[in-house]
């Protein structure tokens, strides 16, 4: 049998190697910026406020920004940068092209807190706040957010086009595309909330509303009159993505897909006889729960892949490399 001490140096070797693996995770934190930047929350939240007081749609475009930012190669600023003629990025991949929007709320963040603490916060992180502030206005959950990621100097059009899934994936395409990410199956019913606001071009669920058989006959009507079937007419007309809530946060998309209203085929697909229901079930009765798993999935999805100590930089504009 191992005497005393030759069990708690093992114990010692074993929580060495424990921190060691944990720490390559855990290096960001809600304080990063407490000492270097402490006026950047306010900053972030009041251009926020303004952007949605304007449009209440931007607070779900620029919630989608983060999103889109975190399954391509990681949380790291990567779908900020502007194309130029010697070099492609990805605001013109598939999932991206016409359709993010918010570029300009973000560069107005970044020049108000490039003037109270110039060179110190990551696009990447501006995005992470921001999310965070869109959900909070709209009427969502609050949670502190994690930081100290660092800005890519490169982008990849092709990861973004073959990281996002799209609007036509089944849900056993979606569960092996959060997978990927490192993302349970609850991690993608509770992410997939997202959709408690914002809109959805025409172009996305045309072929679901004028072909699909799991559709509620009134919110097809609804969504029909928007959207007629001839591809290539109001092509870009929007609808609601949670039926008449859209631009509110709450539980109510989850209501509506056990009512057949989701808008996207890949929506309905959460809920349509396979192993998520259950989990739509749970968010729909209970908005609590749904709050409270979106916070632990949104922190999770922020963890992806960041950059940090030296790799990568501070942008100092959020649309092209220093
Ligand atoms: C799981 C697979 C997902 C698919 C297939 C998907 C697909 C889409 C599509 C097709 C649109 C409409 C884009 C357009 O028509 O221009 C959209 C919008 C949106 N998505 Fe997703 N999405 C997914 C997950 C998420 C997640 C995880 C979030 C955030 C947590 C999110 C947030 C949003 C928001 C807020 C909008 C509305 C944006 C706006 O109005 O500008 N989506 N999504
Ligand atoms: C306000 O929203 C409109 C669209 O509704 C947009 O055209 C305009 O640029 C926005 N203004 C500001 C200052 O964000
Ligand atoms: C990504 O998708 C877009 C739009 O379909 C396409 O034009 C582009 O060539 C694709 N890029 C790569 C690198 O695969
Ligand atoms: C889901 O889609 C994939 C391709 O994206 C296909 O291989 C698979 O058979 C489909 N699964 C179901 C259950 O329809
Ligand atoms: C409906 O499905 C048929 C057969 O797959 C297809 O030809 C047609 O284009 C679809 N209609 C729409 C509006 O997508
Ligand atoms: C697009 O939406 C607008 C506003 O709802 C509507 O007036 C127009 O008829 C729609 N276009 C088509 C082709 O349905």
């Amino acid at each position: 049998m191992a005497s005393p001490s030759s069990f708690s140096k093992a114990i010692l070797t074993l929580a060495c190697v424990v921190l060691l693996i944990g720490g390559t995770r855990a290096q960001l934190s809600t304080d990063f910026y407490a000492k270097t930047c402490p006026k950047l929350f306010p900053t972030v939240k009041k251009i926020v406020r303004a952007a949605i007081a304007n449009e209440t749609r931007m607070g779900a475009s620029l919630l989608r920004l983060f999103f889109h930012d975190c399954f391509v190669n990681g949380c790291d600023g990567s779908n900020l940068l502007d194309d130029t003629p010697t070099f492609t990025g990805e605001k013109n991949a598939m999932p991206n092209q016409n359709s993010l929007r918010g570029f300009d709320v973000v560069d107005r963040i970044k020049s108000a807190v490039e003037k109270v603490c110039p060179s110190i916060v990551s696009c990447a992180d501006l995005l992470a706040i921001i999310a965070r502030d869109s959900v909070g206005i709209l009427g969502g959950p609050r949670w502190d957010v994690k930081l100290g990621r660092r800005d890519a100097r490169t982008a990849s059009q092709a990861a973004a086009n073959n990281s996002i899934p799209p609007p036509t994936n089944n849900l056993s395409a979606l569960i092996s595309s959060f997978q990927n990410q490192g993302l349970s199956l609850k991690d993608l019913v509770a992410l997939y909330g997202g959709h408690t606001i914002g809109q959805a071009r025409c172009t996305n669920f045309r072929a679901r509303i004028y072909n699909e058989s799991n559709l509620d006959s009134s919110f097809a009507r609804v969504a029909k009159s928007n959207c007629p079937r001839v591809t290539g007419v109001g092509d870009n007309n929007l609808t609601g993505l949670d039926f008449q809530s859209a631009t509110s946060f709450d539980n109510s998309y989850y209501i509506n897909l056990i009512k057949k209203r989701g808008l996207l085929h890949s929506d309905q697909q959460l809920f349509n006889g396979g192993s998520t229901d259950s989990f739509i079930r749970t968010y729909a009765k209970s908005q609590s729960t749904f709050f409270k798993d979106f916070v632990a999935s949104i922190i999770k999805m922020g963890d992806i892949k960041p950059l940090t100590g030296s790799n990568g930089e501070i942008r100092k504009k959020c649309r092209r490399v220093n």
